[in-house]
């Protein structure tokens, strides 16, 4: 049986490697993310971008057909097993006694609002951010949400340290790269009366001893504000009145990991499997279809130069107004 089993793999490695064209992108796929592996690991690894190359272009296919309102692509984690992946890039923890923030009230009625929100446009937003291989998305969601509120008291943008966040808050329960907490960060910034900034602690994607300096503060944090658990329409009074949001989604799907663009629209997707975060930096429609925009930390590759448009007003589809905040400086 085994035998046979690897008869058929090694058939089916050597069709694969016969096709000059596909061998030829793979060396290009390593070129562009400078990947260098020994020949028992590249074996395995083209195997598994392979598939994920056949997945993405069915998935295209099918979207050009009408059937998806998003395409799928390449990126610099399409030679990662989804398992692989999802252990290693997401590192969300939920909480079982939050720290309760101010609920979020709205102040401005729906109608008033503009149609089309871009934070980034607008100057609230610093460049996307790479966890690399760590589970650090909490810290960066935090991160990019005070970056916002920052800019909008202070009217400068500070890109401030998502490392300091890592390494000087375990005593809060976060554990850097194997994950982190929404709530007890803000508190972590605020107790500690501020945050360093990122050109002072750069980021290395790896835990590291604290080495805060208050001399190089960047933004200092009172406390943060709850949106109503899964109401999408307080979400959308904050991210057009107030600035980014930092929110917690369903990231488990397949789909999720290889999204190029279009309106991310996953109906395995739940609201309560709560894995991974974003920063919501605005809103608006494309081709009939509401979306967030989001921010992710995986890169320019990933997404729309790192970027995704999420479903809006369809159920908080994948948990978008879940668990979403933003602090008060
Ligand atoms: C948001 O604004 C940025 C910066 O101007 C721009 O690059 C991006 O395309 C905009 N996104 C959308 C969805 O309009
Ligand atoms: C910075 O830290 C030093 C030494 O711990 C302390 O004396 C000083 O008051 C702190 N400054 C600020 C602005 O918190």
């Amino acid at each position: 049986m085994q035998l046979i089993l690897l008869t058929v793999l090694l058939c089916w490695i050597c069709q694969v490697t016969s096709d000059p064209t596909t061998k030829t992108e793979w060396q290009l796929f390593k070129q562009q993310y400078t990947k260098h592996y020994d020949t028992t690991e590249d074996e395995y690894r083209r195997i598994i971008w392979e598939d994920n190359k056949r997945y993405t272009e069915k998935h295209n296919a099918e979207a050009a057909a009408g059937l998806h309102t998003y395409t799928m692509g390449l990126n610099s984690y399409s030679d990662m097993k989804h398992e692989e992946f999802v252990k290693i890039m997401m590192g969300l923890k939920i909480s079982a006694n939050p720290i309760p923030g101010k609920p979020f009230v709205p102040t401005v009625e729906v109608g008033r609002l503009p149609d089309t929100m871009n934070w980034t446009a607008l100057g609230y937003v610093t460049e996307v951010g790479n966890q690399g291989q760590c589970g650090s998305c909490w810290a960066f969601s935090v991160i990019g949400a005070l970056e916002g509120q920052w800019f909008r008291a202070q009217k400068k943008l500070v890109r401030l340290s998502v490392q300091d966040l890592m390494d000087c808050s375990t005593s809060v329960g976060n554990e850097g790269c194997e994950g982190g907490f929404i709530d007890k960060s803000y508190k972590f910034i605020r107790d500690n009366h501020g945050i360093d900034t990122w050109k002072s602690y750069p980021y290395d994607a790896k835990n590291e001893k604290c080495r805060f300096n208050n001399d190089t503060i960047g933004a200092t944090c009172r406390g943060y504000t709850d949106i109503k658990k899964g109401n999408e329409d307080d979400l959308y009074v904050a991210v057009g009145s107030i600035g980014p949001v930092a929110v917690a989604i369903d990231a488990y799907q397949e789909s999720f990991s290889m999204y190029k663009s279009g309106v991310y629209d996953e109906p395995k997707c739940t609201t309560t499997r709560l894995s991974h975060t974003l920063l919501v930096t605005g809103y608006g429609k494309y081709k009939g279809k509401e979306y967030w925009l989001a921010k992710n930390s995986w890169g320019t590759s990933w997404g729309m130069n790192g970027y995704i448009m999420m479903s809006r007003n369809k159920n908080n589809q994948c948990g978008i107004a879940s668990l979403a905040s933003y602090p008060f400086v």
